[in-house]
């Protein structure tokens, strides 16, 4: 039995493991919720490069949860917190309204593409108007 509950506290803890160090909640809290972003854009990167199966079902629910997820960007930031870990920079802070529309323009962009998608050769452009969105808010806002 106790071996159980230790197998499933590293299964809980493995997601934390790859921000090690971060001891700042706030600045946890926005890198979960990047990683979460990161996880959807595999889901379709592997759909697109036929690794999985083109399944409209979920890839309209990965397109969902990337617009949800981009929704929840400018509350994370809300907070100025800073970590040495952290690749925020702080000029976030004194262009908010500029860091959200760039938040915006991800949660529209994404959710716009919800139910577009008919097939697997629409993934790439589909893929490649999120991403800009991506590298636009982190050109100004994440340091490299
Ligand atoms: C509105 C701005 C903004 C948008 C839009 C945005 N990001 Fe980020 N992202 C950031 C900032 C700022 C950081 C640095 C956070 C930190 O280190 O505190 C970051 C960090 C990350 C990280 C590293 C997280 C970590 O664990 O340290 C990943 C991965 C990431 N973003 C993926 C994405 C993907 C994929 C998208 C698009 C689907 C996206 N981001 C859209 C601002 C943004």
């Amino acid at each position: 039995m106790k071996k159980y509950i230790a197998i499933a506290l590293i299964a809980a803890g493995t997601a934390a493991f790859a921000h090690s160090g971060v001891k700042d909640p706030d600045v946890m809290n926005r890198m979960m919720g990047m990683s979460e972003l990161a996880k959807q854009m595999k889901a379709i990167g592997s759909m697109a490069k036929g690794q999985t199966t083109f399944d409209p079902e979920a890839l309209n629910a990965a397109l969902g949860k990337i617009s949800e997820e981009a929704g929840y960007i400018p509350s994370l930031f809300e907070n100025k917190a800073l970590d040495p870990k952290s690749e925020a920079l702080p000029v976030i802070w004194d262009n908010f309204d500029t860091f959200t529309a760039r938040a915006t323009d991800l949660e529209e962009i994404s959710g716009g593409l919800v139910g577009t998608i008919q097939t697997s050769t629409d993934l790439g452009p589909a893929m490649q108007q999120i991403g800009k969105a991506c590298s636009a808010c982190h050109a100004d806002f994440r340091a490299k």
